[in-house]
């Protein structure tokens, strides 16, 4: 009797909301647009300097690793307090080339912002040689190129008002890509901060879009399966739109609640064909939804629709 009458757990749904997801992309839009880097006559003034930077940017290459290899705390971080890698030299080089011919190209577009976003993350220590590189250097590097810029727009006398407007617009580029390479670095710290680890696996064309089968995800005592997730999905932005519909909410029984400052974001899962979060092999749709705690050694799986 007791049997039949028992609550079949399949059918009570737990809540899977999250809230206090950054969205990085959303943010380089809206400062493009508040820097007033979609003003037509900006832009068109700092691409008629860009000949002008491009000829000076192979020495200036050069000359920004001189500089890093000669200052102790630079030295440091990129292990060359000793002498210079010839390897690690080279590519670091290579890729400091590529990004100064896509940011003296102007390059406003979402993919760049997303370049930025990963080299925040890898300056984390998250890359390939897990080298830790604080944000304070980073924005020397940036004020260093913003003011070799602004020389050499100068130097090659350049007509005055056009030269003003460039300088500008190359201070605000700049500032913007400082500003999402240190959206990266946050996240990247946010998934190392706790003393505790868990683990998201990832199945399906989540391994491509993350580049990678599992990510460790640290954690505090106290925290919940929403936090671990909250810092997964702040890390890999572009993964969330496989799981996640956005809606609003307004704190309830506020009739004066004003949407810029509070109204949250909220991510709920998607209905039909959705992909399911298991925590440790127990679908939390149907076992403790997101509010649940977690402990260490948790193992969260990240499964496609129909497996
Ligand atoms: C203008 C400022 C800077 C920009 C735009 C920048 C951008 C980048 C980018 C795009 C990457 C990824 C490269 C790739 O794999 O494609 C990267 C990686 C890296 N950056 Fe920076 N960076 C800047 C300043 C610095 C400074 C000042 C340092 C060190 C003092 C530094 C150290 C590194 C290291 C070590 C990596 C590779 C990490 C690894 O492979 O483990 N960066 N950076």
């Amino acid at each position: 009797m007791l049997e039949s009458l028992a609550v079949n757990p399949q059918s009570r749904e737990f809540s899977m909301e999250l809230t206090g997801l950054e969205d990085p992309l959303h943010m380089w839009r809206r400062l493009i647009v508040y820097l007033g880097l979609d003003d037509e006559d900006v832009i068109v003034a700092m691409r008629r300097t860009s000949e002008t930077l491009l000829r000076d940017a192979a020495d200036f290459v050069v000359g920004a690793y001189d500089y890093l290899a000669s200052f102790d705390e630079t030295a440091s971080i990129l292990g060359w307090e000793q002498e210079m890698d010839a390897a690690h030299l080279e590519e670091r080089r290579q890729f400091f080339a590529t990004w100064m011919a896509r940011a003296i190209g102007v390059d406003l577009s979402d993919e760049f912002a997303a370049y930025l976003f990963d080299a925040g993350i890898l300056h984390a220590a998250h890359g390939p040689r897990a080298i830790h590189t604080p944000p304070q250097w980073v924005m020397g590097a940036i004020a260093m190129v913003q003011a070799h810029i602004a020389e050499r727009i100068l130097h090659y006398g350049h007509d005055r008002e056009l030269a003003a407007i460039a300088i500008g617009g190359w201070d605000k580029y700049l500032m913007l890509q400082n500003y999402q390479m240190l959206a990266g670095y946050q996240v990247a710290r946010k998934v190392d901060d706790g003393p505790l680890t868990v683990t998201v696996k990832l199945y399906g064309k989540l391994q491509a879009m993350a580049g990678r089968e599992e990510q460790t995800v640290h954690i505090h005592s106290d925290d919940t399966l929403a936090d671990a997730l909250r810092k997964f999905f702040n890390y890999h932005p572009v993964l969330r739109q496989e799981f996640f519909v956005v809606t609003w909410s307004a704190p309830e029984g506020d009739v004066e609640a004003t949407w810029s400052t509070d109204f949250k974001k909220v991510y709920v899962p998607r209905q039909g064909p959705y992909w399911r979060i298991l925590l440790n092999g127990k679908e939390v749709r149907y076992h403790g939804g997101f509010e649940q705690p977690l402990h260490a050694g948790d193992i969260i799986a990240l499964f496609p629709p129909g497996r």
